[in-house]
């Protein structure tokens, strides 16, 4: 199991002047502990940023009960969406074998939100396990763009990195629908990211050159393959700079919700103040889709600049459960970033 990162968000380490300690040393708690967190995600009378909070307080245990217990709320028909796409992330993040069946039912329950059933098929991914292939293709059919597109992803990323295990290299016969490496370069899973400490749902495309010439390469990724996409904006995020910034923004006018959302979570993870006046933007646009929506509220929430702050408390009040849920987060994560505390995986203080 590799280490995962115990904010939603997963700011970038270097901006961060504390150390998150849940993200490299897993907490030990007793099963007792495991199971009041338990008791407090699914208590609907807590606030849902503290409830929030326990889900990544039993991320950062990283063990089979931990993972049992959020299973179980994964589980529940009455845990909130919010709740359950982030327990879906972190499940993925976590990267153990023993969260696949309980990602799979999910995936395969029709009845389930579409952002929790894509978020269950991008932590497939993210796990790995190359039977997980199987039902990834079968729901290559679902009549959710978003969890067809997230599907495709997946496959994708278990196909690469299998292929780099075994071969060193994908065939581009047997990756035909994958990334052009001439142009984007290899990726080792080690590799990735190590700067935000998360597990991406495609690898980040190395590119060499200048800025400029990386920029541009990067946003030359938008015109091939949805995975290939997803390595451009990768790409930027990893530049990191304003211009890269500049460049990830022409993402909102993508036709894929599922790409805009992710731009927008990879802004969170950027913090960069150059995407605020765009995440505002999109967080009010009330036509936008509830995805992305959300992701443009968190990612204002890391940003944290007093200005995000009045937008994210006037949004408290929006018409869409999901949005004002993410914004109540979102302003648990600007108080965290401008605290004290020690970690934001503290779900067992009062
Ligand atoms: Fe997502
Ligand atoms: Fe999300």
């Amino acid at each position: 199991m590799v280490t995962a990162s115990c904010v939603p968000v997963h700011a970038h380490a270097e901006d961060s002047d504390q150390e998150d300690v849940s993200s490299t040393t897993p907490l030990e708690l007793s099963a007792e502990k495991i199971s009041q967190l338990k008791g407090r995600i699914m208590d609907e009378t807590q606030p849902m940023e503290k409830r929030n909070r326990c889900v990544f307080t039993l991320c950062a245990v990283r063990t089979e009960p931990s993972i049992d217990a959020l299973s179980e709320c994964l589980k529940s028909k009455t845990c909130s969406e919010l709740l359950k796409h982030e327990i879906a992330y972190v499940l993925g993040q976590m990267k153990s074998y023993h969260a696949v069946p309980v990602l799979i039912q999910t995936l395969e329950d029709e009845s389930e939100a579409v952002i929790v059933r894509h978020e269950a098929a991008e932590a497939l991914g993210a796990i790995g396990q190359k039977d997980s292939i199987g039902v990834l293709t079968k729901y290559l059919e679902d009549p959710s763009i978003e969890v067809r597109e997230t599907c495709q992803i997946a496959i994708d990323r278990i196909l690469y990195f299998e292929k780099r295990r075994h071969e060193g290299k994908p065939s581009e016969v047997e990756c035909l629908s994958m990334y052009d490496e001439l142009m984007l370069g290899q990726t080792d899973e080690e590799e990735m990211s190590k700067m935000f400490q998360s597990v991406d749902p495609a690898p980040s495309s190395l590119l060499e050159g200048t800025e400029q010439a990386r920029i541009e390469r990067a946003k030359v990724c938008k015109r091939g393959h949805q995975t290939t996409e997803y390595r451009g904006l990768f790409a930027l995020r990893d530049i990191g700079t304003d211009a890269a910034v500049h460049a990830m923004i022409e993402g909102f006018s993508d036709s894929s919700a599922l790409f805009r959302h992710e731009v927008a979570f990879v802004m969170g993870q950027l913090q960069s103040p150059a995407s605020k006046e765009i995440l505002t933007k999109v967080l009010c646009d009330a036509n936008e889709h509830e995805m992305v929506r959300h992701e443009a509220a968190e990612a204002l929430g890391a940003i944290s600049t007093d200005d995000t702050v009045e937008i994210l408390q006037k949004h408290l009040k929006d018409e869409h459960g999901m949005v004002r849920e993410s914004c109540s987060v979102a302003l648990d994560i600007h108080q965290y970033f401008h605290s004290d505390q020690f970690q934001y995986a503290d779900g067992l203080n009062e």
